[in-house]
């Protein structure tokens, strides 16, 4: 015999209450999204002075060779401040156009990496384009669609950015070790802490992308087969903890190195030198 089950009665949904204010929050929910407003809005405005300003982007000395990130890898012919100079270390198959940054092949790359990074995308998503600003504050627009349309499915090409940039983090590294070599040979000074510190922060950053941590660990059935990728999972999970502060620590060390490239090439004060 078969019976039916009958579910009891359900009550009716309550009605929301009708609030009129647009959020209940009396704490300053808006000052983390102005801040990155600021924050984002200062930083390209400063890098798109920069990249097109195709001067002062590199001092070499008897015991030095700086190069700024902006510019690496440099890739226009012709001496300074036309060309790379002795700043192109990769080829220069780029010709000098004021509108083609010198680094022209791999700025593009660094630019969708972060422009599509899990964390960047919530900073503007909230900040500039008010969706939702806070937790708990009703969205900018009345409509949400996601990131399963055009234009905004693009964001899923993130991991592939990954791998560019990657490479790219390879190329800062080679930037950081030749830096120690000049004219003259090997010498040691404030640039090269600074050029340093720069790089290992952009690893960390990278390293710390959600999609290295789903490379390293993910579509595994058994980690306890994997043991490597185990530890390197592990270590790119903690990374991954911190990726909102890697992503703002690196936008300042990005810009300080430059800074420094810049002035000390300007000749605005002199590299600070420990040894040669
Ligand atoms: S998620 Fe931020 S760089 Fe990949």
């Amino acid at each position: 015999m078969t019976t039916t089950a009958t579910r009891p009665a359900q009550p009716a949904p309550r009605p929301r209450a009708a609030i009129a204010a647009r959020t209940l929050r009396n704490d300053r929910w808006w000052l983390a999204p102005l801040l990155t407003v600021l924050g984002l809005t200062a930083w390209v405005a400063y890098a798109t002075v920069r990249v097109f300003m195709q001067r002062w982007f590199f001092s070499e000395g008897p015991g030095y060779h700086y190069l700024t990130p902006f510019y690496s890898p440099c890739l226009v012919s012709g001496d300074i401040p036309k060309g790379c100079g002795p700043a192109a270390e990769f080829g220069t198959f780029l010709p000098h156009m004021w509108f083609i940054p010198f680094a022209a092949l791999t700025l593009p790359f660094l630019l969708l990496f972060r422009l599509t990074c899990y964390y960047y995308r919530r900073a503007y998503y909230k900040s500039f384009w008010a969706s939702p600003p806070a937790c708990a504050v009703p969205d900018g627009h009345k409509r949400y669609s996601g990131e399963t349309r055009f234009p905004l499915i693009f964001q899923n090409a993130h991991r592939y950015f990954f791998y560019a940039a990657v490479i790219i983090s390879v190329v800062n590294t080679y930037d950081a070790i030749v830096a120690f070599h000049g004219t003259s040979g090997f010498g040691f000074g404030l640039g090269n802490v600074v050029l340093l510190v720069n790089v290992v922060m952009l690893w960390a950053y990278t390293i710390s992308c959600h999609s290295c941590r789903h490379i390293t660990g993910g579509r595994l059935k058994h980690f306890s087969k994997h043991p490597l990728r185990y530890r390197f999972w592990v270590f790119v999970s903690k990374l991954n903890g911190r990726h909102m502060l890697l992503a703002w620590i690196t936008l300042g060390t990005l810009a300080l190195t430059d800074f420094y490239v810049m002035a000390v090439s300007a000749g605005w004060f002199s590299d600070l030198r420990f040894v040669g």
